[in-house]
């Protein structure tokens, strides 16, 4: 199997580049914060719990994440591996996925792939995306600060844990989508 974590800010091009990834590599893509999208979508209760962070672009609790992404891994799939996008986000998080992973897919974390891009540019990019996306979070430059506040808070520190194990892996995040694609593939190439 290739379980890759998909690391970097908001808006440095998880979403983007996971989805490339797993169409090259045949994987499947979980993305935690689609996966609470659709749970507001829906007005489940999870949804209404997790819109109350979401809004503010701050983090939803650990145990609540980290319960929808288990139940996310044990649904049934044929598939070589799976690309956790926005997952993990906090060493809590982080440790979690290292004992599911184990426990449900007898595996491990292949690779941390990290996408590094300027604060400034982050800013820019979400601003812009919040134009079409109709995301809450993605509307308002306050909220946008938060969310990257947050990512240097609690989940920078994510990849010391993946460094220690020689797991991480820096790709520049800025330039050409494809071109950052293909330097991606190369990196997994490389663990194949
Ligand atoms: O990953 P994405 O940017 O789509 O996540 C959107 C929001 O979902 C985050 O800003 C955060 O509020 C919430 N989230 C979270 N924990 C995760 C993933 C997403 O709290 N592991
Ligand atoms: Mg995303």
């Amino acid at each position: 199997m290739i379980n890759i974590v998909l690391f970097g800010p908001p808006g440095s091009g998880k979403g983007t580049q996971a989805q490339h990834l797993s169409e090259k590599f045949n994987l499947k893509q979980i993305s935690t914060g689609d996966l609470f999208r659709y749970n507001i979508k829906n007005e489940t209760e999870l949804g209404k719990l997790a819109k109350s962070f979401i809004d503010k672009g701050e983090l939803v609790p650990d145990q609540v994440t980290i319960d929808m992404l288990t139940d996310e891994l044990r649904k049934p799939s044929n598939t070589n591996g799976f690309i956790f996008d926005g997952f993990p986000r906090t060493v809590a998080q982080t440790e979690a996925l290292e004992k599911i992973v184990r426990q449900e897919l007898n595996s491990e974390i292949s690779i941390c792939l990290s996408l590094v891009v300027d604060d400034e540019i982050l800013v820019q990019r979400l601003i812009k995306r919040g134009e079409t996306s109709g995301r809450t979070d993605d509307s308002d430059v306050e909220i946008i600060r938060n969310r990257i506040k947050e990512y240097y808070a609690k989940t920078a520190e994510v990849a010391e844990l993946y460094k220690k194990q020689g797991k991480y892996v820096e790709v520049n995040g800025v330039g050409d989508i494809s071109e950052i694609s293909e330097k991606l593939f190369a990196e997994v190439e490389k663990i194949k």
